[in-house]
């Protein structure tokens, strides 16, 4: 009884707060201490003030001293009035009647029961709520329903149908749960009757489609959360957006949306939360509703996350794919996960590519140190007559130096008769009529070896006995 009045108390407290509110006139609390009592003391210290008070629908005052005395009363605008919400309002008993919850409860009169249970309750003979005739309590008795066939049963009049009007209709010869309402395919549990949709999580649910078929949409499920297992044990299911889902607002306070956690690059989507969640925010949801890596990244080998690609020679990588270069061709990502030039392959000048090690003079190039396989005095240049930075590279030999016999290596030029030599193409361009024997430089057989010098200038050559 004490709980009960606290109740009440607060119930007033609030609603006169409200009335405070719109009146713009501050209410204090203590005036409604003796509200709600109906001891003999209360009423003598109202009767002491004015008659009106005890009357409901008669005046009232705070500050007058006139407090409304009904039990469950209280002074709106001041008028001794019931509250609206949990009670019913009897002039002739003079009383504010608690409002039904559910068949069973107490009644003094039938508005009790019909101000609630669908309108379809009465006071019955034992001074308890029942349904009305045609009527059938739902599971829980909050409701007294019309009909008795239950959604998808054969039906020729919406009144046969349970649930009928709020919640069902026959509809196409069937009983249907109306808009705002779902059944069960589970033929046990659409003996429930119509459930009501819940759109928002953490409100009371029995059948998941009353979750899914609403906002919260295809992710969501009727469960009791490990929170509130843990604390209140099994029995109050609620809507909830499931482990491997986020919950997002749709509109604040009152509905909300469930959307699956994408786990890979690939899973489809419809926003982009949904990939960022675990695949970093390198990820978005393409408009084709798929989970894809945003600008240079790419997917990472499991899928789960997006990596940088276009990575330079040198700098760290997950797998090969990142790497500039043509991965597993030219270029590689090493076992201590570091981006690299395979084998026959070297970087260029700026880390931003692999290119092929040369072994012949004349190949393209587009760095020196790709020609370094060929040996020493060998460089990375135009083709002689063409102008520096102008064309294509290739591997030449440097000056002073001409390629050997299979172009895969650098000899040098003589610049004096018996300078060693291997083959005569060293020589010929100093001498004309040299070559190469016994690894020097000689006149050819017939020639003899000249040398002039006259005015800072010299020649070389060898010469014809006869000329
Ligand atoms: C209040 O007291 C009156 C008179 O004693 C009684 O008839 C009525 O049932 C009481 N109301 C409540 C709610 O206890
Ligand atoms: C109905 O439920 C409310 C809230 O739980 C409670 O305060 C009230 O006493 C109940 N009414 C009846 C008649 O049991
Ligand atoms: C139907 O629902 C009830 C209660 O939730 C459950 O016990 C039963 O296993 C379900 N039956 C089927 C076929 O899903
Ligand atoms: C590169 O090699 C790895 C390991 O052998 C392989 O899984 C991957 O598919 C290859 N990538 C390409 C582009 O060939
Ligand atoms: C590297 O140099 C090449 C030209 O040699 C150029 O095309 C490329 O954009 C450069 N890359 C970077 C990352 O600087």
């Amino acid at each position: 009884m004490y709980f009960n009045k606290v109740l009440h108390l607060l119930a007033v407290i609030n609603l006169s707060v409200q009335n405070a509110y719109v009146q713009g006139t501050p209410t204090i609390d203590y005036q409604f201490e003796d509200f709600g009592t109906n001891d003999t003391s209360a009423r003598s210290f109202a009767t002491d003030s004015n008659i009106a008070q005890s009357k409901l629908g008669g005046p009232c005052s705070y500050y007058e001293n006139r407090p409304c005395t009904i039990y469950g009363a209280y002074c709106r605008n001041e008028i001794c009035t019931c509250n609206p919400y949990s009670d019913i309002t009897d002039l002739s008993r003079n009383e504010c009647l608690p409002k039904a919850n559910k068949t069973g409860d107490p009644c003094e009169v039938d508005l009790q029961c019909s101000s609630t249970l669908s309108g379809n309750g009465k006071c019955g003979p034992k001074k308890v709520c029942i349904c009305t005739e045609g009527s059938n309590p739902n599971d829980d008795g909050t409701e007294c329903l019309m009909g008795d066939k239950f959604s998808g049963e054969v039906c020729s009049n919406s009144m046969d149908c349970f649930g009928y009007p709020d919640k069902s209709e026959c509809l196409n010869g069937a009983c249907q749960c109306k808009s705002g309402f779902v059944t069960s395919s589970n033929s046990s549990e659409s003996k429930l009757g119509c459930l009501p949709i819940i759109d928002r999580t953490g409100g009371e649910c029995m059948n998941k489609n009353q979750c899914q078929k609403g906002t919260l949409g295809k992710w969501s499920d009727c469960a009791v959360p490990e929170y509130y297992r843990r604390y209140y044990g099994p029995n109050r299911k609620e809507c909830i957006c499931p482990e491997d889902t986020y919950e997002r607002s749709l509109v604040y306070g009152e509905s909300d949306i469930c959307y699956k956690i994408a786990n890979r690059i690939g899973d489809s989507c419809e926003e982009s939360y949904q990939c960022r969640y675990n695949l970093g925010k390198d990820s978005d949801c393409s408009p084709d509703g798929e989970c894809v890596c945003l600008g240079n990244s790419i997917p990472s080998e499991d899928g789960m996350s997006c990596l940088p690609s276009g990575v330079l020679i040198g700098n760290p990588c997950q797998f090969p794919e990142q790497c500039v270069g043509k991965p597993n061709i030219s270029s590689d990502c090493s076992e201590n996960e570091i981006c690299l030039c395979k084998e026959g392959f070297v970087q260029n000048a700026n880390m931003s590519d692999c290119v092929p090690i040369r072994k012949k003079v004349g190949e393209t190039c587009v760095v020196p140190w790709q020609c370094d396989n060929i040996g020493n005095n060998i460089g990375c240049s135009e083709r002689s007559g063409v102008k520096k930075g102008t064309g294509e590279k290739i591997c030449r030999c440097k000056h002073g130096y001409i390629s050997g016999p299979g172009k895969n290596n650098c000899l040098k030029k003589a610049t004096d008769i018996q300078d060693s030599c291997s083959i005569d193409a060293q020589c010929i361009p100093l001498l004309k009529l040299s070559r190469c024997i016994r690894g020097r430089c000689q006149c050819v057989n017939g020639a003899e070896f000249r040398y002039k010098a006259a005015y800072g200038t010299s020649t070389k050559e060898c010469v014809l006995e006869s000329v």
